[in-house]
């Protein structure tokens, strides 16, 4: 069972926090670091500070961008983080690991787990992920006894037929966005082939 919000909306709004500092470095090869192309790491705080010895130190100013902008938000220092870095090379139309419309709330692995406050950081030095700046309804007839993969088929067209084109915020390479986990998102389809490096904070 999962608990989702009847309507799906921006609480904090989303928002566009502009570019990181060092996006030469960002882009950088870190392959060596990853497996298969990611990573995924706990971030552990202490006194408000993040330990980052285990990330690769190109992306350091992006997380402590994202703390900061937590702290600002929320009126508190974050105490937990997870990171998800890919680095993938890219076929064209090769869509990123999740492709199709969803918010991360309810196609989480981890289903149970509490977003309460929680909030997102996403950057990616290309093809940056859509953000749908806008409310949806859940359909009526969802049934609130399922897994989480059978619940994300039934939303996913539900999600597109609402889609106000006019809502759609698309960063630019390097610009980091912050929302919280039941904003409706996708990845961007990419026309060429592209080295694609991604960056994902949720702090809470
Ligand atoms: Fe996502």
């Amino acid at each position: 069972m999962i608990n989702i919000p009847k309507r799906l909306a921006q609480n904090p709004p989303l928002c566009n926090l502009g570019l990181i500092t060092n996006p030469d470095a960002f882009s950088a090869d870190c392959s060596d670091a990853l497996e298969n192309g990611h990573l995924d790491e706990s971030i552990m705080f202490r006194n408000g500070k993040p330990n980052l010895e285990h990330i690769p130190i190109q992306f350091h100013p992006a997380i402590l961008k994202a703390v900061d902008a937590y702290t600002e938000t929320t009126g508190r220092a974050p105490e937990y983080g997870a990171i998800h870095i890919s680095q993938l090379d890219l076929k064209p139309f090769a869509v990123p690991r999740v492709g199709d419309i969803h918010v991360d709330a309810i196609i989480s692995a981890y289903p149970e787990t509490d977003y309460g406050e929680s909030l997102n950081f996403i950057v990616s030095d290309c093809f940056p992920t859509r953000l749908f700046n806008q409310p949806f309804d859940l359909p009526e007839n969802l049934p609130d006894d399922v897994h989480a993969d059978e619940i994300y088929s039934f939303l996913r067209q539900s999600f597109e037929d609402q889609i106000n084109e006019d809502a759609i915020v698309t960063p630019d390479a390097y610009e980091m966005m912050q929302y919280d986990p039941y904003v409706v998102h996708q990845a961007q389809v990419n026309d060429q082939e592209v080295r694609r490096t991604m960056m994902l904070v949720r702090l809470g």
